[in-house]
């Protein structure tokens, strides 16, 4: 299948950025991942990050009629964007959320997800294998 996988912000910060809840690899490392593990499965993935909410939206928007399915990973804009949820809603293409850490047994804020409420399926608290999982929900 055809996928788009979106990073969202501080997630290219990887390996520096509070490795005691993120873990120590870099971004690098998880693309490296992301790829392997689609070409193993046969996918063929195309990886985005931003550190921008307007151009998350857009590369959303861009996917319509383009790719099969989208896992995303919105980082903190999981917590705040009505505006990344209606892009989903509007493509209305089949979506998997991915989060490295396991957002419900940290702080409250970041209980509640928009996001989760266009996707299909939401996996978190696995680290990288999160996205593997994902990758195997569109086999
Ligand atoms: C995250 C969890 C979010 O709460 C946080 O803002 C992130 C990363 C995760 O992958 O665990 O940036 O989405």
């Amino acid at each position: 299948m055809k996928l788009l996988v979106i990073n969202g912000p501080n997630l290219n910060m990887l390996g520096i950025r509070e490795p005691t809840v993120y873990g120590k690899q870099d971004f690098a490392a998880l693309q490296d991942y992301i790829r392997t593990s689609a070409a193993e499965l046969g996918h063929d993935v195309t990886l985005f990050q931003s550190n921008h909410e307007g151009e998350i939206v857009d590369i959303i928007q861009a996917a319509y009629g383009v790719y099969d399915g989208i896992i995303i990973n919105p980082a903190a804009y999981t917590h705040t964007s009505v505006a990344i949820l209606d892009a989903l809603k509007a493509v209305g293409l089949p979506t998997v959320e991915v989060h490295l850490s396991d957002i419900h047994s940290r702080e409250e804020f970041r209980h509640h997800s928009y996001v989760s409420m266009a996707a299909v399926k939401t996996i978190c608290g696995l680290g990288f294998e999160g996205y593997r999982k994902a990758l195997e929900y569109f086999e």
